[in-house]
């Protein structure tokens, strides 16, 4: 197995876990002697019990390998929650989390939406991963019993939904295709074994949904990127399902036009390992995290093909600044340091353009809601259409 020489090595246990990985994807290449990207992406996140989402790696947080923002700080869910509980027309109303990780977004937005009496009738959490959702029950004991109550883990989306669904950092982590576009031919990047180590290799595109996204894109040539087949399939099953209210998601990410820019000519495919990040998605398999980047303007067609309204798209510092994040703050004295200047610190990692503030966004996806949403009221950048 290759090893970044820049990256920490980890213990014998997880070695052997990474190996028996290892050995499951290689032995799947081993029938047609080629895995597509998306495949192997699946295969080394979510196979039971071994994959990087399906195992015991700690993932989230200081111990883990990366830090997503209501992991950084209640004040990204208590800011949520205004925006929340503007969307929560009705009492019948329900939320609905994708990938809730481990389930700290859940229980503070349950708090802060219990402080406005704005509580959503049902939070159900759909979640992919065992051991996450086993993790996400532990952390709702910490709430009171009347809350809790109102939690619940659905194996499957329902096929109707009345309310908000909301999904942070779920997007960047469904398995993505790599295409690289050369002057006569469009080949799509997968995966081989050697016997020693996993390598890159390509095949021709075959005729279907991919090729088709692919050519509709033409980049100039040469150039590698990734295109997810998933996040429009998802958007659109979430679109359709939704009957009355909206999808939230928050992800980092841009439009087609910058995601598919010549300058960005080898994807934005990477790598988490103990909070360094690199472009080895074959570095010990089922012990890091790969993603990519969300292209909205994905996002945004399959729902509005299937008839939602573009409600809102703007940066994560818009959105937390518009629904009130300042306000939040100044509810602790800076006279009183030792509460204040680790969350102004958080505020300052939420919001900094050099942070989370302009790469990662959040887009608001409608259907019979009116008026503007607090979340969206500067920073516009719905011109991703
Ligand atoms: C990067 S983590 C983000 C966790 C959490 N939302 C947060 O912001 O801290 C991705 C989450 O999405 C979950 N996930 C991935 N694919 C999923 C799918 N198809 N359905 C539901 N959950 C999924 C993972 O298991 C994990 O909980």
């Amino acid at each position: 197995m290759p090893h970044e020489p820049s990256l920490p090595l980890p213990g014998p246990e997880a070695l052997t876990h990474s190996a028996e990985l290892t050995r499951a994807i290689a032995a799947e290449i081993g029938r047609t002697g080629w895995i597509d990207f998306a495949r192997y992406m699946e295969l080394a996140l979510y196979t039971p019990g071994l994959g990087y989402y399906a195992a015991g790696a700690t993932k989230l947080g200081g111990a883990g390998d990366f830090v997503t923002a209501p992991e950084l700080s209640s004040l990204f869910s208590q800011t949520l929650a205004r925006q929340v509980a503007q969307l929560l027309a009705q009492p019948s109303d329900e939320v609905i989390e994708l990938g809730a990780g481990s389930g700290r977004m859940a229980r503070d937005l349950l708090l802060a939406l219990d402080n406005l009496e704005l509580l959503p009738s049902q939070y159900s959490i759909v979640e992919i991963s065992a051991e996450l959702r086993a993790r996400q029950q532990e952390t709702m004991l910490a709430l009171p019993a009347a809350l809790r109550r109102r939690v619940r883990w659905l194996d499957a989306l329902p096929p109707r939904i009345t309310g908000l669904v909301l999904a942070n950092e779920v997007l960047d982590a469904l398995p993505v295709h790599v295409v690289a576009w050369h002057d006569d031919t469009i080949m799509e990047r997968g995966v081989t074994w050697d016997g020693r180590a996993f390598a890159w290799a390509e095949r021709p595109l075959a005729a279907g949904p991919l090729l088709d996204r692919a050519r509709a894109l033409s980049p100039a040539p040469p150039y590698i990127s990734e295109i997810s087949l998933l996040v429009p399939a998802l958007v659109r099953t979430l679109a359709c399902a939704l009957e009355r209210g909206a999808l939230l998601f928050m992800d980092y990410g841009f439009g087609s036009g910058e995601y598919y820019h010549r300058q960005r000519d080898r994807g934005t495919l990477m790598c988490h390992y103990r909070h360094r990040a690199h472009d080895d998605p074959f570095f010990l398999p089922g012990l890091q995290d790969i993603t990519s980047h969300v292209d909205f303007t994905s996002v945004a067609l399959a729902a509005v093909d299937a008839g939602l309204e573009l409600k809102g798209y703007t940066t994560q510092a818009h959105f937390l600044i518009n629904a009130g994040v300042t306000d939040l703050l100044a509810r602790t004295s800076p006279d009183d340091s030792a509460s204040y200047l680790p969350l102004a610190a958080q505020a300052q990692k939420l919001l900094s353009p050099a942070e989370m503030g302009e790469l990662f966004k959040v887009i608001a996806l409608s259907r019979g809601i009116e008026g503007e949403l607090i979340g969206f009221r500067a920073g516009d950048r719905r011109g991703l259409l």
